[in-house]
């Protein structure tokens, strides 16, 4: 099986030039100019336009059972969904309920994604500590390719991971060689806030951005870093969202600490204006955490990406329909919590941070694929354009519209929080492993057709970690 992608302008992270790419076995094969189809091979024209790796999504959550119910989207769906957005790899998160062995959720959720229609990884989540939970860190780092784990900071009497677990588990991800992860919002103050706005009788969306403002964000922000700055771990902070979160990756890279961001599109481009709409179903739609922020948050986000001092993009995409969200029509705390994303990622990153002028398009390639390659260790397997990497690739068309909405789109939920935006710069082709699935509006999904791509620790922050450590290593006085 073999394709052969003719005249496109190869686009990396961080360099462009006019090529023909051959895929062939599920890899690159070979790049150059004017190459030979082998005999059977399928052609693409790629004249006009820009051959770019696929998008790599870190942060999904696929039919995940949240709230009193299940994200409706699951991992065919969503992963199809995904390569119509030229969305090639997704890294999902398995969150074990508090007191679950990890290792039987982990099963769970790998049974649950065999039906997927592109590679998928998994983050874990620790929602509780013990010493089992220590081993069966061990034994996913060492046996099934997992090598970074998730930190709730909020969702009390949930999933909340409280200080004494994000320390033993940090200290674990450093024995390991993985990176934590965390969503960072102090979940008493969240908790409490909540109680109260419904003590005043504000029951409905309205409530939920106040119930989240975004010094919750940054002071949960600021002691997670400060929790891996003192154990001397790498940290990976995953929606952020407020300039405080923002401020406080800031000024730790700028001590050298090995700090990083993920924003989400929604965070770059809404503000919290949405929910105040006067149509209950339609602020609810909104409703995820962190909530959608007043406006000078969005700019400060852009800044963040342009600086260095955001990574990575994804989407969280976690979905519930209307019913779903209707679960919290008299409480808004009760809303489920989530909103859509992975179709229109690249796409709305494209429109509003290259067609702008605020993103160049190496910057779109480094923040839609290769860093969260290089950040979770998938690098140079994906996230790269070089022989011998996945041929994992999208064929994007800068001159290419699209009008989003829920009416077209092929997510599986009725609500799009992008719905009427028109975007300029889609993806005609996508191509996973090889074959083309995604063909000017032709979805080829296939299902079960996704591998479990298995991550290996130590990804290359640990280098600079480890001689770090070796150097500051503490010495006793000999007396
Ligand atoms: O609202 C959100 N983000 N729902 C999904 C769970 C999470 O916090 O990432
Ligand atoms: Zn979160
Ligand atoms: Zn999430």
């Amino acid at each position: 099986m073999s394709l052969l992608i003719r005249g496109a302008t190869v686009v990396t992270h961080e360099e462009s030039y006019p090529a023909d790419v051959l895929c062939a076995d599920g890899l690159i094969s070979a790049i150059g100019q004017n190459l030979e189809p082998p005999t059977g091979c399928e052609t693409l024209d790629g004249s006009g336009q820009y051959l770019m790796p696929g998008g790599i999504d870190p942060h999904t959550h696929m039919q995940l059972p949240f709230m009193g119910t299940v994200a409706s989207e699951d991992f065919f769906s969503g992963t199809a969904a995904g390569l119509a957005g030229g969305t090639t790899s997704i890294i999902d998160f398995v969150i074990p309920n508090p007191q679950q062995s990890l290792l039987e959720a982990f099963h769970t959720w790998r049974g649950w994604a065999q039906k997927s229609a592109s590679d998928y990884g998994f983050h874990v989540a620790i929602t509780w500590w013990s010493e089992q939970v220590a081993e069966e860190m061990g034994e996913l780092v060492a046996n099934h390719g997992v090598n970074s784990f998730k930190h709730f900071m909020a969702y009390k009497n949930a999933i909340m991971a409280a200080d004494d677990t994000l320390v033993a588990s940090f200290e674990r991800c450093l024995q390991l060689g993985a990176v934590p992860t965390v969503h960072a919002e102090n979940g008493e103050l969240v908790y409490h806030l909540q109680k109260k706005l419904l003590a005043q009788g504000l029951t409905g969306p309205e409530a939920h951005p106040l119930s989240r403002p975004s010094q919750v964000e940054g002071e949960a922000a600021s002691r997670a870093i400060r929790i891996a700055e003192t154990l001397g771990t790498p940290l990976y902070l995953v929606h952020v969202s407020s300039r405080e979160a923002l401020d406080e990756i800031a000024y730790a890279r700028g001590k050298g600490q090995p700090v990083y961001g993920e924003v989400l599109p929604g965070h770059l481009l809404l503000d919290d204006s949405v929910y105040r709409d006067p149509d209950w179903a339609t602020a609810a739609g909104y409703v995820m955490s962190p909530p959608f922020r007043p406006r000078e948050h969005q700019e400060a986000l852009w800044r963040g990406l342009q600086s260095g001092n955001l990574h990575t993009t994804a989407t969280d995409h976690c979905c519930f329909c209307a019913e779903q969200k209707a679960m919290g029509r008299d409480d808004f705390s009760r809303i489920p919590n989530g909103t859509a994303g992975i179709e229109d990622r690249m796409a709305v990153l494209w429109d509003a941070g290259v067609n702008s002028g605020r993103l160049s398009m190496h910057e779109f390639v480094a923040l839609t694929s290769t860093n969260t390659a290089k950040i979770f260790n998938l690098f140079p397997r994906k996230g790269a354009i070089r022989v011998g990497a996945d041929a994992d690739l999208v064929l994007w068309d800068p001159q290419g519209t699209r009008t989003i909405s829920a009416k077209t789109h092929h997510q599986q939920v009725d609500f799009n929080i992008f719905e009427g935006r028109t975007v300029r710069g889609i993806p005609s082709h996508t191509i996973s492993q090889g074959k083309v699935l995604w063909a000017d509006g032709d979805l080829r999904a296939e299902k079960g057709a996704g591998r479990y791509v298995e991550r290996p620790a130590y990804p290359s922050v640990y280098e600079v970690l480890g001689r770090r450590a070796e150097v500051q290593r503490p010495t006793p006085v000999k007396r």
